[in-house]
């Protein structure tokens, strides 16, 4: 039995006590990557953003709202893992200053909102990989393929996922798998659940022996 550790949803930037930056991202690949895990008898780390959905059961579960949340609860598990799967549509930038109290409207006036990049997660877990798995996720609109194999380099990952723009909360999805040797497979499309005990396979994970 090996550890893996997930990362999914969106992440929520807060601006001020009341209003926050964030995305469209379901959670639902990244649960159905950790149920596909936990079916194969593999011990899970699921670490999620704010989504509307119940983590599987037997998931070791953290609860995060923010980028640098994810980031402190994803370091804490990495070195018991044997690989990481990066799902999470982590935001990528947030507030330089989080207002204490609610922003006041001022009539006709523009407001400018100032922007850090936040940490790239998963390119900081795979620089301390060693032989251990990093797969990404890439969502693309434009030079899909092209743009997915830098992501792959420059995070240091053994696998890409990249989907299009239409997964984004669906239920069914299909993905193109990439590898950094030019590897380069066809999953889907299938419902997300299917989808996620493919992907497992085709990365090379196999049923961990009792
Ligand atoms: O946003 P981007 O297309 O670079 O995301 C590619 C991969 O990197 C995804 O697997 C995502 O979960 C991960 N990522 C991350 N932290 C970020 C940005 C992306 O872990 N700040």
């Amino acid at each position: 039995m090996a550890r893996f550790l997930v990362t999914a949803g969106p992440t929520r930037e807060a601006i001020d006590p009341v209003r926050y930056l964030s995305n469209r991202s379901s959670g639902r690949m990244g649960y159905a990557l950790a149920a596909a895990l936990l079916e194969l008898g593999h011990a899970v780390d699921l670490i999620s953003g704010p989504v509307n959905l119940q983590p599987p059961a037997g998931a070791q579960f953290t609860s995060v709202e923010s980028a640098a949340e994810m980031l402190a609860a994803a370091i804490a598990c990495w070195p018991l893992c044997a690989g990481v799967f990066g799902v999470a549509a982590v935001a990528d930038y947030r507030p330089a200053v989080v207002s204490k109290a609610k922003l006041k409207r001022a009539a006709g006036e523009h407001l400018t909102l100032e922007l850090l990049p936040n940490p790239d997660i998963l390119a900081i877990l795979a620089a301390q990989k060693g032989t251990r798995l990093a797969v990404g996720f890439a969502l693309e609109t434009d030079s899909m393929e092209q743009e997915a194999l830098r992501k792959l380099q420059v995070k240091n990952l053994d696998f890409v996922a990249l989907n299009g723009i239409a997964a984004q909360g669906a239920v069914q999805a299909a993905i193109t798998l990439l590898d950094g040797c030019g590897g380069r497979r066809q999953l889907g499309p299938a419902e997300k659940s299917e989808l996620a005990r493919q992907l497992v396979l085709a990365v090379g994970i196999t049923a961990a022996s009792t």
